[in-house]
């Protein structure tokens, strides 16, 4: 797991980008895994920036997104369809046909998301998967349980996400109790995993998962301890208690 540690949240989301930008240099047909909430926000004002002025071609690029409420409308300002499309997509030459973001309006939840796991596989795999991190540890929708979902699901929002996802919404009885999330062993499959955290927020979650070194279903990111390329990006706020406990282990030592 390499650590990045940055000043402050535009040095991480430029970094951030910087990663994507090479990856796509190199594989102009990137199969690139995208998370939504708040930590990505300036990773793609920055791709959207070396699109406009270093003209950074999307269009062979194909996108899978981790996760969607269920149920909502696309045109729901919530739904992370229209968050991904008003943030990233219709600024950029993405082609229309190469996005793919689990359907909130699907009959058949069940169905779709095998269709959306055999979507992934035919494009032989996500070559890079963007993800933040929840408080409580979770990533994607995969909330912390005593048993992991391996595949793409529907699954039931915790309280703490529920509390946590609020913000954006009217009050927290508005927030959708379920949504479709690509499971661990998606997210695993991924060749490779870029992990951004920024704030004060995710200190603690990140100092346990980074210092304690142990894979446990109650913190779902740590399956990423197992994963052979894994990129931390945080800035000075999100690996503060981090580096308090790394630099007390080595005085102690
Ligand atoms: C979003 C997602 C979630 C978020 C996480 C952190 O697609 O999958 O796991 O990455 O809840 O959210 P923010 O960035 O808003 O703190």
């Amino acid at each position: 797991m390499k650590i990045y540690i940055a000043k402050d949240f535009f040095q991480l989301s430029k970094k951030a980008a910087e990663i994507i930008q090479d990856a796509i240099s190199e594989k102009p047909d990137l199969v690139l895994g995208l998370a939504t909430g708040s930590t990505p926000l300036g990773t793609y004002k920055e791709l959207i920036r070396m699109h406009k002025e270093e003209k950074l071609d999307f269009s062979r690029v194909i996108s899978f997104n981790l996760d969607e409420y269920y149920p909502i409308s696309p045109e729901n300002k919530q739904s992370y369809f229209y968050y991904m499309k008003h943030n990233f997509f219709r600024h950029i030459n993405i082609n229309p046909e190469n996005i793919h973001v689990p359907d909130g309006q699907a009959e058949d939840a069940e169905s779709h998301c095998k269709v959306y796991e055999a979507e992934i596989r035919r494009h032989k795999g996500i070559d890079l998967q963007l993800l933040g991190i929840g408080e409580n540890g979770h990533i994607g929708f995969n909330e912390p349980d005593d048993e992991i979902e391996v595949l793409t699901h529907l699954t039931k929002l915790s309280e703490s996400t529920l509390r946590a996802n609020s913000r954006f919404f009217d009050s927290k009885e508005k927030v959708p109790c379920q949504a479709i999330t690509m499971g661990l062993g998606s997210i695993m499959k991924a060749k490779k995993i870029l992990l951004l955290a920024s704030g004060i927020k995710k200190a603690e979650i990140i100092a346990k998962l980074l210092t304690e070194q142990k894979a446990t279903t109650n913190i779902p990111a740590s399956a990423l301890l197992l994963h052979n390329d894994v990129t931390v990006l945080l800035d000075e706020e999100a690996a503060g208690i981090y580096k308090m406990k790394i630099k007390n282990q080595f005085s102690e030592g």
